[in-house]
């Protein structure tokens, strides 16, 4: 056998540079991955105490927001759990507090610091805690689709609908154009708003949440729903096909709850008989319409917790949650959904180091990773939000 040597060169820190796992760093691709300061080792056995110890020093002046999808090490010290409604509820309602720590993902936070006070600031621990469903939508391919809906004559009668899992520029898009934007708690409410509004919906940028909704809760038939590809040519749609759609939906989806199958749920309901399976809008709409119950994270902890001992669950959404609800009712059996489908890897960048860091920043008088969005995106932002959390 001939030996092949070959000399290993580290690609350069371009935009789509691959390093090495624990070989160097390129900021520009793992923003927030660097901590300014010092982020304690994860091995720390004091984190735990540094974190109440921080937290207990800026008293009132701090209020710590926690995702369901968070780690448990991160969720102990939330001083409200929620979903992303409730959560950009109880923002919008702590003017007292000087700093918002966000712990779940960007779009979160951003919609926390357009609801909140100008003195207030909001504080995400890892920015690199993103979310990919957000980052499929881009303001410039929205801008592109919507000046097209304009030639075709339609603009005026289509109403956008964006879900919050999306950027502070596309809910300032939504704002300018008179729409609103929904959670997975309020999404039908927002769309009988917006069918009261105008003749045709554009959602943004969750298909699966547009389609459940409109199909399952609406009563709509899934032709009457196209897909809008921001990919391809006119969005891979004729000018016949938009014009006859109820429902435009851009092609956004969650890398995480898109990876339940159908499969998932017949090979659950052969092995637990009498299983009730439960899921979370964000799946496809063929596992959501075989499954028992569907809603957002808030209705699956209800769900659950109103659910009788000796009860069976299998649940699609984020893993954390479904391990901390299997953990709180040892009574009742309740399991994930899916032998492979994995954490969502940006909720869980927020660890406990980057939340004991970003405490102790604060304490010493430091505010990091701050999220900002500019003044004109915020007041457009702000007219979709408050027309969601006006929504009847
Ligand atoms: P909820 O609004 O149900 O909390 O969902 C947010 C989310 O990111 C789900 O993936
Ligand atoms: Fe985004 Fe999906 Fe993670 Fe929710 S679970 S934050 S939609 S990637």
């Amino acid at each position: 056998m001939v030996a092949v040597t070959s000399t290993w060169t580290e690609p350069g820190n371009t935009a789509t540079a691959l390093l090495l796992l624990g070989r160097g760093t390129d900021p520009a691709s793992e923003r927030g991955v660097d901590c300014p300061g010092d982020l304690p080792a994860p091995s720390d056995p004091d984190l735990v105490e540094r974190a109440t110890a921080a937290k207990a020093a800026l008293g009132d002046r701090v209020f710590v927001l926690g995702h369901h999808y968070q780690r448990d090490e991160v969720i102990q010290f939330a001083d409200v759990t929620g979903d992303s409604f409730k959560l950009a509820r109880e923002a919008a309602a702590r003017p007292e507090a000087e700093f918002i720590v966000f712990c779940g993902v960007h779009f979160m936070a951003e919609s926390a610091d357009i609801l909140t006070g100008p003195a207030q600031r909001v504080v995400l621990p890892d920015l690199a805690a993103g979310c990919s469903m957000a980052d499929m939508a881009v303001l410039g391919q929205v801008e592109t689709a919507w000046d097209q809906f304009t030639d075709l004559g339609i603009a005026e009668d289509v109403i956008p609908v964006t879900y919050m899992n999306s950027s502070a520029d596309i809910k300032g898009f939504v704002g300018r154009n008179n729409g609103v934007v929904c959670t997975s708690s309020n999404a039908k409410r927002a769309l009988d708003w917006a069918f009261e509004q105008g003749r045709q919906v554009f959602f943004l940028p969750d298909q699966h949440l547009g389609r459940n909704t409109a199909v399952l809760e609406m009563g709509f038939d899934l032709d009457d729903c196209v897909l809008y590809d921001p990919h391809k040519p006119h969005g891979g749609l004729t000018p016949e096909q938009l014009r006859g759609a109820k429902m435009i939906l851009w092609r956004g989806h969650c890398s995480v709850h898109g990876r339940f199958t159908i499969d998932s749920v017949r090979e659950v309901r052969e092995r637990v008989p009498g299983v009730n399976v439960l899921v979370h809008p964000e799946c496809k709409h063929e596992v959501v319409r075989a499954a028992d119950q569907v809603g957002s994270t808030e209705y699956i902890i209800r769900a659950l917790d109103a659910a009788p001992a000796g009860s069976a669950w299998a649940v699609g959404t984020e893993l954390n949650l479904v391990r901390r609800m299997a953990l709180a009712h040892p009574d009742k059996q309740i399991t994930f959904l899916d032998r492979t489908v994995c954490y969502c890897s940006t909720m869980n960048r927020i660890d406990l180091p980057h939340l004991v860091w970003a405490l102790e920043e604060l304490v010493a008088g430091r505010v990091p990773n701050q999220i900002t969005v500019d003044a004109d995106t915020a007041k457009y932002a702000r007219v979709a939000l408050d027309q969601m959390l006006a929504l009847p």
